[in-house]
This record gives C-alpha cells, structure tokens and sequence, in this order.
C-alpha cells in the first residue's frame, strides 16, 4: 500500500546541526545496531567519507541499482546519493511482484535530504521529452527511433522510454545500451547527458556529423535543419554534468607536461576532447577497479567527482594520484547528504516517523521499471 501523509518528524532536524561529527557517528552506529539487516544505507562512490563509513553498501548507479533490485532482507532503504538514485531504487525495490512476496509491505526509500538533486537530470523535463518527440515524428519515423536515458533522469523520463521500446544507461553499460539499441533502431535519441551520448557513440565509429544536439530551450527542432534530423543516427540532449564539464583539454595538456609518464584516467561524463585525450575512461566503478589492480608507482591524473579521487589517494599511498583540475570540482548536491541529515533521518525512522521518502507513483514506476530491467538484463560494457 502506498504510504498515507507521513506523520510529523519526532525530531526536528534543527537539533542534529549543532553536533559533532562523532556524536551523530555514534548515534547512527546505534541505529545501524538496533535495526542490523532490516536496515540497508546505500552510498554513492561521490559522497563524503564520514557518510561512506557508515554505508552498508556502496557503488557507482549501475551497482546501486543492482543492489536495490537485490534487497531482500530489509525493511527500510536509506539513499545516500541523489534524488533519481532514490527514486530508482523505490521502483526497484518495490516492484509489484516484491511487494505482493511482503505481504503488501512497501519498503520505504529515504533521501536524507530533500534538496540533494542532481543539475543534469534537471536538464530534461518529460514534457520536453515529448515536445522533442512530437517534433521529430514530423520529420522521421519515430519507430524508429530507440529512446536512451541515462539513469541520472528523472523517473518520468525512465517511463517515457519504457513505453517507447526504449532502455536506461548507466555510464557502465552505456555501449552494451547502444549496441541494444542499434539492432533494433536505425537511430538513438539520447537524453540528458550529451558527452556520455557522444563519447560512446563515437567509440562505436558513429561519425559527429551524425549526432546533431537537440537544444530544448532552442528554435524548432531543437536548433536543428531537417535534413540533420534526417540524417542523424544518435540525437544528443543539450544537457551535461555541471561537475564533469569542468574537466578541460588544457588540465589534461598540464599534467602531461609537468609529470611525464603519468596516466590520465576519466569520467565518460566528461567534454569529448578531455575524454579522446584520456589514456582511459570509466564509470566510478570501474575507476576505482583501475586504481586497485595498478602497481605501485604508478602516477594517475583523475577527471571525476573530488571526493572520490581523495578517497582513492588515502586508500593507496603507494600510488601518485592527482585531481585532474585546479579547482575543486565537487557534486555540490551530493554532498548536502551529511550526518546530521543521516542521523536525523535515521533516528525519525527508528521513532515510526519517517521523513523524505521518495515513492514513485504506480504507472511511472511500472513503466520505468520495463526500462529499468532491459538495462538490468545486460552485461556492463
Ligand atoms: P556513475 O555512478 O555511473 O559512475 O555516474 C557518476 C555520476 O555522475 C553519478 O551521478
Ligand atoms: Fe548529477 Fe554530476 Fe552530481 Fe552525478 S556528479 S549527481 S551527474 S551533478
């Protein structure tokens, strides 16, 4: 049964702010303790180190989602990541199928904080999403068309290409994902991240002269002629993570200069001219897997989220390893999730007043997940 209006908090979040750290890691050990496995904390590889230690499990989206697909034993999913990452997990740990094994129970998904969304999701809006489509069906056969959305989309977005005979990406799998695409469209519409879009159709040989971008904030057909439109193959989204553009040509250029020998490793949410100068690429999971199987001394400029790359750096001192950028390049969003959120959510939990769930409604979670599982269905690139 969907949750009714949640009770007022027992505890007002105001009274976890002026903790300490070492406080609110002792009273969420303390949760952690009283509920042991009917408690599951996710925690994306970009949060900070003091939420990560107190994550049961973490991963990069493509993991994650695998996890919460997988949640068996639990009663409660607290989400340290973003808004879509939660929403995800709701629709995959509650599929009508799981729902009906509890007996009608819901395992409720929470967001420690609210405000903890992600800037290129918010780039696509379903009603874009359709206006795009309505428009390209006025130039070309929309059947054949595969309509592609990263995970970091909003859930609606997920529905839309559930229904339209389309799949979800992660940037572990997102060639495995075109490939799907390919046998069975002539043409992709890829949404929201144009440089994951870009950078692994171009790997599969697409030409860029094929992979026109729809602007949606632009003139008909999203800044594009006709006969582009036509002759696409992959329709890019104008949307990107505000984190990873970041990353510059020039960064890449500096560290090959100043330190030669070092290997330049990143992100394929990053500009396609960082990424074609990158001697690798890979989602966070596969970053980390890089990093782990390296011998020592080896020296490693890396273009993604700060917190990862710091926590890399600790966890191997017998390596060199740089931030690929002079400023600090950090998901902003992500890192509002902290221990007075975590421990204010935990401790409303255990009260029987749980805050911030995220429940996706019945038809977009029923449609998200038809999409959810061909990606769950195929092996990472
Ligand atoms: P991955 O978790 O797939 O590496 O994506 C990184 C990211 O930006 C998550 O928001
Ligand atoms: Fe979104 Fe980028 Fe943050 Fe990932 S790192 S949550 S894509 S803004």
């Amino acid at each position: 049964m969907p949750l009714a209006t949640a009770p007022a908090p027992t505890y007002p979040l105001a009274d976890y702010k002026p903790l300490s750290n070492e406080a609110l890691h002792e009273r969420i050990a303390a949760v952690r303790r009283d509920w042991g496995k009917r408690l599951l904390i996710l925690g994306h590889h970009y949060q900070q180190d003091e939420v990560i230690a107190l994550a049961d499990l973490r991963g990069d989206s493509l993991q994650l989602s695998q996890m919460a697909a997988a949640s068996e034993d639990c009663q409660a999913i607290v989400f340290c990541g973003v808004h879509f990452m939660a929403e995800t997990a709701d629709i995959l740990a509650n599929r009508p199928e799981k729902v009906a094994e509890r007996g009608g129970e819901r395992i409720p998904v929470i967001l420690p904080d609210m405000a903890a969304g992600c800037s290129m999701a918010d780039m696509a809006a379903i009603e874009q999403v359709e206006s795009c489509w309505d428009e390209l069906g006025e130039v070309i056969d929309t059947a054949d068309i595969t309509p592609v959305t990263y995970i970091n989309s909003a859930a609606s977005l997920k529905a839309f290409c559930g229904k339209h005979d389309g799949i979800v990406c992660t940037s572990s799998n997102a060639k495995a994902v075109l490939d799907w695409a390919f046998a069975r469209t002539k043409r992709v519409l890829f949404f929201p991240d144009q440089h994951l879009g870009r950078n692994t159709a171009r790997a599969m040989g697409v030409p860029l002269a094929q992979m026109p971008v729809w602007n949606p904030h632009g003139d008909e057909l999203g800044g594009n002629t006709e006969e582009q439109i036509r002759d696409s193959r992959v329709l890019l989204w104008q949307g990107h993570c505000s984190v990873h553009q970041m990353f510059t040509r020039a960064h890449v250029d500096l560290f090959r200069e100043k330190h030669p020998g070092i290997k330049i490793l990143v992100h394929p949410e990053c500009p396609m001219e960082v990424f074609d100068a990158a001697d690798l690429s890979g989602s966070t999971g596969k970053i980390i897997r890089i990093i782990d199987e390296a011998p020592p001394g080896s020296k490693w400029a890396i273009g993604t989220e700060l917190h990862l790359v710091n926590r890399l750096k600790h966890e191997h001192p017998e390596q060199e390893i740089h931030f690929l950028s002079p400023v600090v390049c950090m998901c902003a969003t992500m890192y509002r999730i902290d221990l007075a959120h975590l421990c204010w959510s935990l401790e409303n939990l255990a009260a029987g007043t749980p805050v911030n769930i995220i429940e996706v409604d019945p038809d977009t979670a029923h449609w998200a997940t038809v999409a959810l599982e061909r990606m769950l269905a195929m092996k990472a690139n």
